[in-house]
């Protein structure tokens, strides 16, 4: 049977192709655009054991899934989590997935690279806003940048292609971008920019922060030449090439250009909680058809049930007079 026989359709037409879970809400850092320092984290008897993970991420498969990517909080504190992906990895072998990846931000990495390597993951994403340290802690309140560079060292002597991630931050490091963009593609990694978006209440003003990408991109173009290239990994991120360097650098703009239009993921948390826009709150329990039968029927019901209510899209807001989120939940809770 293709696997595509079985292909989730939204109701927009959109194939559902991509799937995010979050393995953890958990993370050593305090990202300051992403959490409160104080953060209340799910009590761990809550969590769907790996075994459970599996099962579910083992169904969205079989119903057409082609690219999953791990994520949190930080995929890698979750105990034991190389399990799950070398588990995991039994449906590369088989090609039923086309990629298994994983969005980190750095900390354990220098544990684990080979092992990923070894279970057939081959490109990584790695959060990193900063090249200087004490900007590095200020920002991850908890964070050590010298261990993001091990783990970064690490992954590429294991081979692993890595695409950075830089939230872009009014006067914290928009100055700061052309050296890291040089930095990024003299190491022969893609870079790619994200505009900070309105998830649950942090301990900053957001508005403060907030840089929309276009007035980067007009920054940028006064030093660098940018090509707008059709390159595509599946995620949002639109790329161009930059003449200097020969690299690639991706814009992720869910501010002030909504790609929502040809959105092809859907978000798992470590509870068994699925989303179906990062944007929206609804969301729909398969931990419940999950646990009520060893069969996998209920479970598929349910996701096509969900899948079925996927909304059209965000609506992203930040100015001075929205002083609430669009959504309460934090992107911890999903992983992005
Ligand atoms: P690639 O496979 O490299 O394209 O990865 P990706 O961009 O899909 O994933 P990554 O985990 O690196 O996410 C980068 C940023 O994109 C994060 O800030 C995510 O929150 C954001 N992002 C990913 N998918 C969506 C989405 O559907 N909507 C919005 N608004 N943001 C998203
Ligand atoms: N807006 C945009 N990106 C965010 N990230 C975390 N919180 C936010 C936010 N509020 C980024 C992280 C990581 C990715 C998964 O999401 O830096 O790169
Ligand atoms: Fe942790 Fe990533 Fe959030 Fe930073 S952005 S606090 S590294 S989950």
């Amino acid at each position: 049977m293709a696997f595509h026989d079985t292909s989730m359709i939204d109701p927009f037409g959109r194939a559902i192709s991509y799937l995010r879970v979050s393995v953890t809400d958990r993370c050593d850092f305090r990202c300051t655009y992403c959490m409160a320092e104080d953060m209340a984290f799910l009590p761990k008897r809550d969590l769907l054991s790996l075994e459970e993970l599996d099962r579910l991420c083992t169904v969205f498969i079989e119903k057409g899934v082609r690219k999953l990517r791990l994520t949190g909080g930080e995929p890698l504190v979750r105990k034991n989590i190389m399990h799950l992906v070398r588990e995991l990895s039994r449906h590369l072998k088989s090609g039923a997935l086309e990629e298994l990846t994983l969005t980190t931000n750095g900390s354990q990495l220098s544990r684990f690279a080979q092992e990923l390597a070894d279970c057939g993951v081959k490109r990584i994403n790695v959060s990193l806003d900063t090249l200087d340290a004490d900007k590095f802690h200020a920002i991850t309140r908890w964070g050590n940048l010298s261990k993001v560079m091990e783990g970064i060292d690490a992954a590429q002597a294991a081979g692993l292609k890595i695409k950075l991630n830089a939230v872009a931050l009014k006067g914290f490091n928009d100055a700061e971008l052309p050296e890291m963009l040089r930095w990024a593609h003299g190491r022969g990694m893609d870079l790619t920019v994200i505009e900070t978006m309105p998830l649950g209440e942090i301990d900053v003003d957001r508005t403060d922060q907030y840089l929309p990408l276009s007035l980067l991109r007009a920054d940028l173009e006064r030093q660098f030449t940018l090509t707008d290239i059709p390159y595509k990994t599946g995620g949002p991120a639109r790329y161009v090439e930059v003449a200097e360097t020969g690299g690639r650098l991706g814009f992720i703009t869910p501010m002030t250009h909504n790609f929502c239009e040809s959105c092809n993921r859907v978000r798992l948390t470590c509870t068994g909680t699925l989303y179906m826009c990062l944007g929206q709150e609804d969301a729909a329990d398969l931990r419940a058809p999950l646990r009520a039968s060893e069969g996998n029927e209920l479970l598929s019901g349910a996701i096509d049930e969900a899948i079925g209510r996927k909304p059209k899209g965000h609506d992203f807001i930040i100015d001075r007079r929205t002083k609430r989120p669009a959504v309460s939940r934090h992107m911890s809770v999903t992983g992005g």
